[in-house]
């Protein structure tokens, strides 16, 4: 039987994050999953956005972004250091637009909003937006820029954090877990797939979705989104546009190679994992009226991911399920902002050192069912 002090169930940038900074911590480490970052990670757009993705009544999450958007500039630096692979890391900011009367007004609310709590948004007419992004519509009414937000490639984050973690002495598990085994009072560690069993008295759950079929008593369900891949010309878009069309919500995230991913449905149909033709044309008709110039590039890619959700939209951050059990799952729409301060979260945990302060209103104990 193989030994570890702690296993890690999920190897996406949550469960890959919080495992690289545990082995940096001193502890011999197991990540166990079949697909490294085949899960949400994919799918995901990696915006780094807490302001521009701040909702009403949300403000402990807003708090908890803000925490770790301050941390990831020094956890880039020190990933890329360590891995040898660029991030394709941004921090121009988001330019949210308005296309309706109705949009508008819903934007005028949002920064009346995000002035109360202080954040930094600028209010832009619809020709200053434009002059930040020439290949926005003429229809384009007015705007927000929050100047703070950043993103950054997943793919290639989960690639990095894949050789820091195996560069720091990390070993990786291509299987499925299918059970935790506890005894009593006592975590022994999990049982993979192909049989034999990976000892260690602590289990980190970072299986996204799927952490509810690890344990039951999780309160996590999968959000289906539908995301596309575009390519064009570098530079075609110079930061994050997300808009409001007539209601519904669209974003644009530009990449240094050209790429521009293009999200996201929200979907409750549990893991159905289809790309619909009602999925793809809405992304594309809203996202169009706000950049008609996206009808020109090349659509190389429709994937489905499923977003872990909660039914506060918090994570689940800290002891649970049983001792020597940490959660750190349920990031809904915002695993990779998260994941620095949920590994420093989870690595204090495992080694008794501080939690940081905005991780608190995270508690998978918190009483959500
Ligand atoms: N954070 C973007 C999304 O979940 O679609």
């Amino acid at each position: 039987m193989r030994g570890y002090d702690v296993v890690v169930v999920g190897g996406g940038v949550v469960g890959l994050s919080a495992a690289w900074r545990a082995v940096q911590g001193g502890l011999s480490v197991a990540v166990v999953d079949p697909d490294p970052g085949a899960g949400a990670s994919h799918a995901a757009a990696g915006m780094l956005a807490p302001v521009s993705e701040v909702t009403y009544t949300e403000e402990p999450l807003l708090r908890l972004g803000l925490a770790s958007l301050e941390r990831w500039p020094s956890f880039r630096d020190e990933l890329q250091e360590e891995s040898g692979v660029d991030l394709d890391y941004r921090a121009e900011g988001t330019l949210e637009v308005a296309y309706g009367p109705d949009d508008m007004a819903y934007l005028e609310d949002l920064a009346a909003f995000e002035q109360t709590l202080g954040l930094p948004v600028e209010r832009l007419t619809g020709r200053e937006c434009r002059k930040f992004e020439p290949m926005l519509s003429p229809s384009v009414r007015g705007g927000l820029l929050a100047a703070g937000d950043a993103w950054v490639n997943p793919r290639l984050v989960v690639r990095a954090l894949l050789a820091a973690f195996e560069r720091a002495g990390g070993t990786l598990v291509r299987d499925r877990v299918t059970e935790l085994v506890v005894d009593g009072d006592e975590t022994r560690g999990v049982r993979p797939a192909s049989g034999e069993e990976l000892s260690a008295s602590r289990v980190v759950i970072a299986a996204g979705s799927w952490s509810a079929s690890l344990a039951p008593g999780l309160p996590v369900r999968p959000v289906k989104g539908q995301i596309l891949r575009l390519r064009g010309p570098k530079g075609f878009l110079s930061r994050c546009v997300r808009g409001k069309v007539h209601g519904s919500s669209v974003y644009l995230v530009p990449r240094g190679d050209g790429e521009v991913t293009l999200g996201a449905t929200v979907e409750e149909l549990g893991f159905d994992g289809r790309v619909t033709a009602g999925g793809v044309y809405e992304l594309l008709r809203d996202a169009r009226e706000l950049v008609p110039g996206i009808t020109e590039l090349e659509l190389v890619e429709t994937t489905v991911g499923f977003r872990p959700g909660t039914p506060d939209n918090l994570p689940l951050i800290g002891p649970a399920v049983a001792p020597g059990v940490i959660a750190a799952t349920g990031h809904h729409r915002s695993g990779v902002l998260l994941a620095p301060v949920t590994a420093e979260a989870v690595t204090a945990f495992l080694t008794g050192g501080d939690v940081p302060d905005a991780v608190r209103s995270c508690d998978p104990e918190r009483g959500l069912r």
